[in-house]
């Protein structure tokens, strides 16, 4: 036992390996053989198989040039402190059982209602990931709307969004059995509440809308205040996908973009992204919970004796038992405190800033949009789709830089997502001088 232990205190403090990658289960399976047996391998040699060969075929998320997808930058307290929420296992799903975690949790949660704008009385909850969050909340939005309609509309509910929406957005109407309808952006990307109102006047069966607050792979944030205001004019719901961009929230210089979001219904961030959390964690937050809890609540027999007028985490999302997960959070903002991690998103946001202007600059290559956050989007004009690919895996297995191609605006493109603080702009910009040659340089 004292093993892992051991093992997970000197791993908090270890920079990761870039050059890490996926392999095959098949040689995954010719390295570590059958590890559940009838008596056990033993923790020495389990964990001798993690360390050498398991851990080595994922990919290091937290590496400050691996800037793909969305990755992650967790503080080393945050990391720390997961390790104590395993050992302290609480349950928190309901205040009886997990009252000073929840507590604890509260406040981070009230630190990102205060950021929002939202009164006293908005709550919220840390579920798994922004799928589960979105989940969650468009749920909510949907039950509220036949609570307050009393019947479904003929032909099922819908939900409006741009085609920008997170994919997760479609993956929940699924599960609702809710129609997608795509709203279409304006000529810098963003679903406005002037695109909005005729689709909602169409079409009562819209109950939600949902508006990014930094879309994945441009960092695009929509026009929130006219959403909101159109939305709400209709009746619908507004739901705020900032699963990565909600932490510029906190951000002086990127707050204005989120201006109108003091009136949305329901908002998540995923501290995983941008918030210096390790896996996983979303803070999902209702502007007035009640909705949620006429939702998500749970009834049972041996469940009836739980105090409901208590704050129970249980009752704002689709779970029950649940790990206090917003915990390495609350202790990273307790320990750092909430300047440390403005600068923190500030120096992110810069980066972006910076290497975008830099590409720019560069006359073989083309930014495709500003960046509002701290996604930058380019071309390299010349190249074919295949040069993409090549440049990009190649400076992969060097451990130089991971960045993947993407498509933006119907053609391939790369993409480079900033929220680690501690990414040096300029050995990017340095790395991007490989992209001179006429081919990918391989
Ligand atoms: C805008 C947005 N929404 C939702 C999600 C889904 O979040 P998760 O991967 O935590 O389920 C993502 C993930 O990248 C995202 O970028």
């Amino acid at each position: 036992m004292s093993l892992a232990l051991q093992w997970a205190a000197s791993r908090a403090t270890v920079a990761t390996d870039p050059k890490t990658t996926a392999r095959s289960a098949a040689a995954l399976r010719a390295d570590v053989g059958e590890t559940i047996t009838e008596d056990g391998i033993g923790a020495a040699r389990a964990l001798e198989l993690f360390e050498d060969v398991l851990l080595p075929a994922t990919r290091s998320v937290e590496d400050p040039m691996n800037l793909a997808h969305i990755p992650a930058a967790p503080t080393r307290a945050a990391v720390a402190f997961d390790t104590v929420v395993s050992a302290a296992n609480v349950f928190g799903g309901v205040w009886e059982c997990g009252a000073g975690a929840i507590f604890a949790e509260n406040q981070v949660l009230r630190w990102l209602a205060d950021l929002l704008g939202w009164p006293e009385d908005a709550a919220g909850v840390f579920v798994a990931g922004g799928t589960h969050g979105n989940l969650s909340a468009l749920a909510t939005a949907r039950d509220h709307a036949l609570r307050t309609r009393g019947h479904r509309p003929e032909g099922g509910w819908a939900l409006a969004c741009a085609s920008t929406a997170h994919s997760s957005i479609a993956s929940a109407a699924r599960l609702l059995d809710m129609d997608v309808v795509t709203v279409p952006v304006d000529d810098h990307g963003h679903l406005t509440g002037a695109a909005l109102a005729p689709v909602l006047a169409a079409d009562p069966r819209i109950c939600a809308v949902v508006a990014s607050g930094g879309t994945t792979n441009a960092g695009i944030v929509d026009e929130i205040g006219s959403v909101v205001e159109v939305a709400h004019r209709h009746g619908a719901w507004v739901h705020v996908d900032g699963a990565y961009g909600g932490a510029a929230l906190a951000a002086p210089t990127a707050r204005e973009r989120f201006a109108g979001i003091e009136e949305a219904d329901s908002f998540i961030v995923d501290p995983h992204k941008w918030l210096f959390a390790p896996y996983d964690c979303c803070a999902l937050l209702y502007r007035d919970p009640r909705p949620a809890a006429a939702t998500h609540s749970q009834h049972a027999a041996y469940l009836d004796s739980i105090d409901r007028g208590e704050s129970n985490p249980t009752d704002l999302a689709a779970h029950l038992s649940r790990r206090t997960r917003g915990l390495p959070l609350w202790y990273s903002l307790a320990t750092h405190g909430t300047a440390a991690y403005t600068a923190a998103i500030e120096r992110c946001l810069a980066s972006a800033r910076t290497v975008a202007r830099a590409i720019e600059e560069t006359e073989h290559l083309e930014l495709l949009l500003q960046p509002e956050l701290s996604v930058v989007v380019f071309r390299r004009p010349g190249w074919s789709p295949a040069a993409y690919r090549r440049w990009s895996q190649r400076l992969a297995q060097e451990g130089t830089l991971l960045c993947l191609p993407t498509a933006f605006a119907g053609e391939i493109a790369l993409r480079l997502a900033f929220v680690n603080p501690a990414t040096s702009p300029g050995t990017v910009i340095e790395v991007l001088r490989s992209t001179t040659t006429a081919d990918d340089g391989s």
